[in-house]
């Protein structure tokens, strides 16, 4: 099978992006796999620290292993801001596809030296086990949860937006194989609307950095600013909260109308059907086929 490398810079030719979906539990994979696989497209599966610690890292690998070996399927796993060096080694050990070392907290020339570290780690481990691990970084700052909002997070904004020369020297200093710029995008959904992306900004750091782009916080983003965000340069996004949102209200509403039921593969099947139609729709946009 292909590598997630190839399969990005397949979206890049194709001028289509590849789905990047968060999960907690065993429904979120299940809703997010149906989609794709009834579209057949490639999917990423990620797992933040918080995720990761609930679900177990070994227990998300022999999932997404499981099901990329049974059906030969191109489901990828990915660790989503892991925040230390030890956290992303954990992940690669794991046997995951990639991972985002998330420094931005820290100052510049120490964020590149963590960063660094995490790419060597990467490159010594993919030669070792003939695999292709990709490290990516996020630069400028774009807020931490993946929640519902009243108003954008203090330090997301115009100041905080990635500089395409600034993206530039953190891609040559540190290596990294994809880079996670802010461009407008927020983590989370907030309510009034999320702001627009400043679709300029993504081809300039796209052309200064010379990676292929992520954009995070895909929750709340108009379909039209992510068509624009995708040919201007965008490969992977990020979608979490929409998906949480739609797994809670279709909870809410099943044990509300059945409160005597304790099956859980009863009471939480809407669930799954709900994540379902979230990531088909998203599917769909990202890889042309509405
Ligand atoms: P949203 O929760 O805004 O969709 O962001 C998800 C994300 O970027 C995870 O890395």
């Amino acid at each position: 099978m292909k590598s997630l490398g190839e399969y990005i810079k397949e979206a890049e030719e194709k001028g289509v992006a590849i789905g990047h979906f968060n999960i907690s539990n065993l429904e979120g994979l299940h809703g997010i796999y149906n989609a794709a696989k009834k579209l057949n497209v490639p999917v990423i599966i990620g797992l933040s620290e918080g995720e990761e610690a609930f679900v177990g890292k070994e227990e998300a690998f022999s999932l997404i292993n499981a099901i990329r070996e049974r059906d030969d399927y191109p489901i990828f796993l990915n660790a989503d801001h892991h925040y230390n060096f030890d956290s992303v080694k954990g992940a690669i050990d794991a046997g995951y596809d990639a991972a985002i070392i998330d420094a931005v907290k820290l100052p510049l020339e120490e964020n590149i030296e963590l960063t660094k570290k995490c790419v060597d780690y990467a490159k010594e481990f993919s030669e070792k086990n003939n695999k292709d691990i990709l490290i990516e970084a996020e630069l400028g700052f774009i807020g931490t949860s993946s929640k519902l909002l009243d108003k954008l997070p203090d330090g997301v904004g115009e100041d905080t937006m990635t500089k395409a020369e600034d993206a530039k020297y953190f891609v040559e200093k540190t290596g990294i194989n994809l880079l996670a710029p802010s461009v407008g995008n927020v983590h989370g959904m907030v309510k009034g609307g999320n702001p627009k992306l400043n679709i300029t900004r993504i081809k300039e750091i796209r052309e200064s950095s010379g990676v292929p782009l992520v954009l995070h916080g895909g929750s709340g983003i108009s379909d039209e600013d992510f068509k624009n965000a995708i040919k201007a340069g965008i490969s992977i996004i990020h979608i979490n909260t929409e998906i949480r949102v739609a797994y809670k209200e279709a909870l809410e509403e099943y044990l509300k109308e059945n409160p005597n039921d304790v099956a859980p593969y009863k009471i939480l099947h809407g669930a799954v059907d709900a994540i379902e139609k979230v990531v088909e729709a998203r599917l769909r946009l990202f890889n042309n086929l509405e």
